[in-house]
């Protein structure tokens, strides 16, 4: 983001604390309690997600030619790897001979041996290598390859589709939000691992979490809402993605400081919201990336949750403070966000109510249903 764009923004949050409101939309919006608990919605969102662009990762975790990683994305292990061209390039994780995983966790390496039998692959996915060859002549290395799916590098994230036939064009599926992102530079920080959570709550739930700070006055009572703002949300939407500004509770000193001393990054924190499932909230000091997979029933989810850092983790003090924020911020996903919507998930399931409420003062919320709906 440019200073000029930074500044407007935080001139509307400034705005909102001080008049101790937040953005809101003209109507209050209705949501069905099946949209959470009904096995043919989650079918349709299984088609949604296996139609759209899938955000795997960061740039940063194939940093040069002849590296690789692994993903699950909708249960399926995925190999994505950078090859001496430059590019990335995405497979099917599955080995030719017998299915097994080839490759495990990330790393670099010139070819990839599967740990079953030992046929080897390189990174452009081409079998070179059968140990034992004369028992398999109708498999010849040198013609036989991975099952390639559509990737791609944009923004300064890692994109695949499911579709093996998909043509991915991020700019245009990102369309404004794709300079934006590559600006904040955290595609490229120092990726951090993943941490998962398989937990009894719809995917839809899980995100909705992460759409409004309505709740932090409560829930984070004791963790973010020691430096955020509750109920102040600076909201902009960009076709079926949005963006949201979460000020930090110092936001109106700076009415008493002449705007170009600002330093707005050291007042917000923001939220994007990219469709259909992937969170990422961004400070100067933390990339975080949140990917939400819809699991075999409609009340369970897969979050995978990942961090980035700008700092230089070669010195172990700064890795291990890096890696206590990032426990930190799990822990309170996990701990408090996660942990009350259980709860809301198995009253959706009880059938007690029909209905649930998203209010104005949750364009977030508003804004991911509607752009749900209208996709399925
Ligand atoms: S399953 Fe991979 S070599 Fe046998
Ligand atoms: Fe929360």
């Amino acid at each position: 983001m440019d200073r000029d764009q930074l500044i407007d923004l935080t001139r509307r949050a400034v705005k909102l604390a001080r008049d101790k409101t937040t953005d809101l939309t003209p109507a209050e919006h209705t949501v069905a309690a099946a949209t959470y608990t009904s096995a043919e919605r989650l079918a349709q969102d299984t088609a949604m997600l296996l139609a759209s662009p899938q955000l795997v990762g960061y740039v940063s975790e194939l940093p040069r030619p002849g590296t690789y990683c692994t993903k699950t994305v909708m249960g399926r292990s995925i190999l994505l790897t950078r090859g001496s061209d430059d590019t990335v390039r995405a497979f099917d994780n599955v080995c030719l001979h017998r299915q097994s995983r080839i490759a495990d966790g990330c790393g670099a390496a010139r070819r990839l041996a599967c740990p079953y039998h030992s046929w080897t692959y390189d990174l452009d996915g081409n079998l070179v290598g059968v140990p034992g060859k004369e028992g398999f002549p109708g498999t010849r290395s040198g013609s036989a390859k991975l099952t390639e799916l559509p990737a791609a590098e944009c923004a300064g994230f890692l994109w695949i589709s499911l579709d093996r036939d998909a043509v991915l064009d991020i700019p245009a599926f990102l369309g404004p939000l794709a300079d934006e992102l590559e600006s904040w530079g955290i595609g490229r920080w120092a990726p951090l691992g993943e941490k998962v959570l398989d937990c009894p709550i719809n995917w839809k739930l899980a995100i909705d979490t992460f759409a409004e700070n309505y709740h932090f006055a409560t829930v984070h009572k004791n963790t973010f809402a020691t430096i955020a703002r509750s109920n102040c949300t600076v909201f902009d939407s960009f076709g079926p993605h949005h963006r949201l500004v979460f000020p930090l509770n110092g936001i109106l000193d700076l009415e008493n400081i002449p705007e170009e001393q600002w330093d707005p990054l050291q007042n917000m924190v923001v939220i994007y919201a990219l469709f259909p499932n992937i969170v990422l909230s961004c400070t100067i000091a933390n990339g975080e990336l949140f990917r939400v997979y819809p699991a075999d029933a409609p009340g369970r989810s897969i979050t995978v949750h990942q961090n980035s850092t700008p700092l230089d983790l070669s010195d172990e003090s700064t890795a291990a403070g890096a890696a206590a924020v990032f426990d930190y911020a799990h822990a309170t996903v996990r701990d408090e966000d996660y942990a009350l919507v259980t709860g809301l998930q198995a009253n959706l399931e009880s059938g007690a109510r029909e209905n649930l409420v998203f209010g104005r003062n949750e364009p977030g919320l508003q804004h991911r249903h509607q752009t749900w709906s209208e996709a399925i």
